[in-house]
């Protein structure tokens, strides 16, 4: 199993690449983002204590994600890895997911950090606020309030995961296709 984790501020077209990159690489998409969505969308318990935290772009706790994930892997085969997208989002996500992988014989395999102009990340989460029905899309002050919540929660991993040799920087401007070629070159020397 190869894991990575592709890492960037709100916007930075993690959930776009992810998509593409786990089709072609056969790995496992996992998105904390999507997973909190589905439970919003089914209305449960769970979905309606989170929906106000993400409505104001904050973090929903470290314990409700670490748990998504751990029942994930645990329910996953036959994947060649897995592809953790807006996950993990703070130090101890981090130290939890390594520990949850360690424990089964695997590791984080490389860090893949999209990075976007501030301006591109604002222009591309407006323009998605009209389709995506996503209340953290439709305010600019929540938008703003998301990035500078990944500047001071989440950006602190890569120097967390550069102290391991994991990072690799990828320029994350221009098309949707040139950024996925980048993405899959560097994919490709550990696959
Ligand atoms: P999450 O769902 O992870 O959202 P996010 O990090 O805010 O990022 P986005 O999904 O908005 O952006 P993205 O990088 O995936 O970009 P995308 O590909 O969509 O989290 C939402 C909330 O859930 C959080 O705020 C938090 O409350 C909670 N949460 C989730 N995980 C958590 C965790 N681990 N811990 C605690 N809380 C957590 O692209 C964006 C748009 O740009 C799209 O419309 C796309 O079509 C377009 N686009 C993409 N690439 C390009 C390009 N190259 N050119 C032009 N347009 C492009
Ligand atoms: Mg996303």
């Amino acid at each position: 199993m190869v894991n990575f984790l592709i890492f960037g501020p709100p916007g930075s077209g993690k959930g776009t690449q992810s998509v593409r990159l786990a089709e072609k690489f056969n790995l496992l998409h996992l998105s904390t983002g999507d997973m909190l969505r589905a439970e919003i969308k089914a209305g449960t318990e769970l979905g309606k204590k989170m929906s106000l935290i993400m409505s104001k772009g904050e973090l929903v706790p470290d314990e409700v994600v670490i748990e998504m994930i751990a029942n994930k892997i645990d329910s996953s085969k036959g994947s060649a890895g897995f592809l953790f997208d807006g996950f993990p989002r703070t130090v101890a996500q981090t130290v939890s997911l390594e520990k949850m992988l360690n424990d089964r014989g695997m590791k984080i395999d490389q860090m893949l950090v999209l990075d976007v102009d501030h301006d591109e990340l604002v222009k591309r989460l407006i323009a998605r606020a009209e389709l995506s029905g996503r209340p953290d899309d439709k305010d600019p002050a929540v938008i703003e309030n998301r990035i500078d919540v990944y500047k001071e929660k989440t950006e602190p991993i890569i120097n967390y995961c550069n102290n391991k040799g994991l990072y690799q920087p990828v320029n994350g401007m221009g098309t949707i296709d040139d950024i996925f070629k980048r993405l899959c070159d560097h994919m490709k020397k550990l696959l």
